[in-house]
């Protein structure tokens, strides 16, 4: 059986929406309590089995490299000190059997373009993409829910959430019929449609598997929503000839492009976390609101 071994993660957007703390360093960056959300999102897909973690990075996207990368200074440092712990931390970033690879994006024409610069090394196969803006919790994490969906199904998968009529122009928007408990076979999909042009109230979270046969498809597709190359326009090409399945996952997920969403994931993930979380419960009790 085929499994899913890579990864896309898009990177190179410039984050304009989280000014200024994004002027001099990526929005995947940005910590939420202690980790950047590019780490949630890279542990989510080896969580779900994949090793091959393909960045699509531009220019001021050097500290993501570096993140991955090794800190040879500083794990020397905390190793000398003793602090063994802090050093199974920084080294835990990147295990041993996962692979990173860094693909630059020249100009910024759209998400579809940026999956479209990981054709050579997707070669072919049938691969995930995770948007780390959009970061996911669940149980069981979202991608690894939906990595079985994808071996039961063999056809691309899409993660879905019901979204309020009044935002489908923030989402991909997925219609089509249920072919049982949270899987959509999906006819239609719209990129940020109006909400009376919108096929269903179901959007589109930064999720996907998909064929590789997607490729072709947004090679193919003329400038969309924005003037930008969009990843939706190439899965509704793509439905002409292959079956796509929208899965509405078990979890949460919270829109870390938004300074709204941002400080949600933040305060309910310290609230969650091990060390902090019962502390902070009592500090947020005795605010004075
Ligand atoms: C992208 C996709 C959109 C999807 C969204 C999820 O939009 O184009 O279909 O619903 O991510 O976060 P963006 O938020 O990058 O504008």
């Amino acid at each position: 059986m085929q499994h899913i071994t890579k990864a896309v993660f898009p990177v190179a957007g410039l984050g304009t929406r989280f000014l200024p703390a994004t002027k001099a360093q990526p929005k995947e960056m940005l910590p939420v309590v202690d980790k950047p959300l590019i780490q949630y999102a890279i542990e989510e897909a080896y969580d779900a089995g994949i090793r091959e973690m393909i960045f699509i990075t531009g220019r001021t996207k050097r500290p993501i490299e570096d993140h991955f990368d090794m800190a040879y200074e500083l794990e020397t440092e905390l190793q000398a000190a003793g602090k063994l712990e802090l050093l199974k931390v920084v080294q835990s970033i990147k295990p041993e059997d996962m692979e990173c690879v860094f693909i630059r994006q020249p100009k910024m024409l759209g998400l579809g373009h940026a999956v479209l610069c990981a054709q050579q090394l997707i070669n072919g196969d049938p691969f995930a993409v995770l948007l780390a803006d959009d970061l996911m919790v669940g149980e069981k994490p979202i991608m690894k829910q939906m990595v079985e969906q994808f071996a039961e199904w063999r056809a691309s998968i899409i993660a879905v959430q019901e979204v309020p009529p009044e935002h489908t122009k923030r989402y991909g928007i997925v219609g089509g019929t249920h072919v049982r408990d949270r899987l959509v076979d999906v006819a239609k999909i719209v990129e940020k449609p109006a909400p009376e042009e919108a096929p269903s109230n179901l959007g589109v979270a930064g999720r996907y598997i998909l064929t590789p046969g997607v490729l072709d498809e947004i090679r193919m597709q003329p400038k969309g929503v924005g003037g930008e190359i969009q990843l939706t326009d190439g899965i509704a090409g793509m439905l002409r000839r292959e079956k796509v399945f929208a899965y509405c996952y078990e979890g949460k997920r919270y829109d870390c492009g938004s300074k709204e969403g941002f400080l949600q994931a933040s305060v309910e993930l310290a609230l969650a976390h091990p060390q902090l979380g019962p502390g902070f419960r009592d500090y947020l009790k005795n605010l004075e609101l």
